[in-house]
């Protein structure tokens, strides 16, 4: 049964349907900052360029809004906990996974537990936002609220302008108290991730989108199939094109180092078509305009030194301005097609 604020009270007082209505707020503000937070994170992962650090700024104060609406959502928790409902320990870890992302974003964020083991803040961070949404779909549903006209009037307006007003400022006072006190998070960069390894390949964390493993491959026996012909790892790593370029991981680190290899519009020489489609050996792809093909470039060496397996080897893709996961490891095929390029989710999903 859906369970509304339109339920007969078991006490009814002149005071509480006041506090009810009041929470009927509270939860729907604490709905719309969670979209918010949830839509622009994703966002700021989808660029490697200013359109990030405009999405995060947003994302950022609706995290702080959350914040400041939790000592009223506790209230309402609270009261609602004491009801004989079934299912409520699945609001309460629908609680702690929110509470385990906002901890880990202001870990990130501050650099005060920027790597956890082999995990990252990040990867608590997105993850448990990402576990909490059917949680989060399923608390919504099964308790309905009932929008009064009160609730769009003046005041709730005001008191809603209020919160995401101080938001903004306490998120903009984290950022002053960060640089004058010198926390690490002071020197992250627009996207949020933090400078490692760069110009030095060995010190370069090595990291992968979601569960693609490193693959053992041997330079001999492997093959890159490409512009209608398949080349050997010697002829690839006898093109010296270079490039710098800076790796920005959604994992929440950044690295700039100097590539070299083959420019991908040599690789796929003459073929025609709209979109180039790097594969790698463990399935793993992406598509690309075929427009861009002059600025990306078929790494097989970074720092002078040769691709070691976490980074790559035997080539990988590098996309200047490109998240991390654009950048494909691995290449073992690249096609031209028709294809449009955004017929691929915008994330990869292996
Ligand atoms: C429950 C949903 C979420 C909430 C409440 C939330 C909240 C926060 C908070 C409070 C911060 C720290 C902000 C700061 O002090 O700068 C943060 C940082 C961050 N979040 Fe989220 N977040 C959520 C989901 C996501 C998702 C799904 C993504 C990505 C897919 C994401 C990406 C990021 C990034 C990249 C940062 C670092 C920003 C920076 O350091 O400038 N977040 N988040
Ligand atoms: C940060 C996300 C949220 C958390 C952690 C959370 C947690 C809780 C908890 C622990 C309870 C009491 C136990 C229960 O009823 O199962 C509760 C009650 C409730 N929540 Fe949430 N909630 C969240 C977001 C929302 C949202 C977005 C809405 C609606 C738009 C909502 C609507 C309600 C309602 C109507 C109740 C019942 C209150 C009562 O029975 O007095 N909650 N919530």
């Amino acid at each position: 049964m859906a369970v509304g604020f339109d339920m007969p009270l078991r006490t009814p007082t002149a005071a509480r349907p006041v506090a009810i209505a009041r929470g009927a707020r509270t939860n729907l503000a604490l709905l719309a900052f969670l979209t918010v937070a949830f839509f622009t994170g994703w966002l700021a992962f989808a660029y490697a360029t200013t359109p990030a650090r405009w999405s995060l700024v947003v994302h950022a104060a609706g995290g702080f809004a959350i914040l400041a609406l939790l000592p009223w959502k506790s209230m309402i928790a609270r009261r609602g906990i004491g009801r004989p409902r079934p299912r409520r320990w699945a609001s309460a870890l629908l609680g702690v996974l929110v509470l385990i992302s906002l901890v880990a974003g202001l870990l990130h964020s501050t650099g005060l537990a920027v790597y956890w083991g082999p995990l990252t803040a990040m990867d608590f961070h997105v993850g448990a936002a990402i576990a909490a949404v059917p949680l989060a779909i399923w608390h919504v549903a099964e308790r309905r609220i009932r929008v009064r006209p009160t609730d769009l009037s003046r005041r709730s307006i005001l008191r809603a302008g209020a919160v995401i007003g101080g938001a903004a400022v306490a998120y903009a006072a984290s950022e002053v108290i960060a640089r004058a006190t010198g926390l690490p998070g002071a020197a992250r960069r627009f996207t949020g991730s933090y400078e490692a390894g760069s110009y030095q390949p060995g010190l370069m964390p090595v990291s992968s989108w979601m569960f693609d493993a490193i693959p053992t491959i041997d330079r001999h026996a492997w093959r890159l199939t490409a512009g209608g012909r398949e080349w050997s790892y010697d002829e690839l790593l006898a093109s010296d094109d270079r490039l710098t370029a800076t790796l920005d991981c959604t994992g929440g680190f950044f690295s700039t180092q100097e590539w070299a290899g083959a420019r991908l519009d040599r690789v796929i020489g003459k073929a025609e078509g709209a979109t180039v489609r790097v594969v790698s050996v463990t399935g793993y792809n992406r598509r690309f305009p075929i427009d861009r093909a002059s600025s990306m470039l078929l790494a097989t060496r970074f720092g002078g030194q040769a691709l070691d397996p976490g980074h790559g080897f035997p080539a990988r893709l590098i996309v200047p301005d490109g998240r991390g996961f654009w950048w494909v490891k691995w290449v073992s095929a690249i096609e031209v097609d028709d294809v449009p390029h955004w017929a691929q989710p915008p994330f990869p999903l292996q």
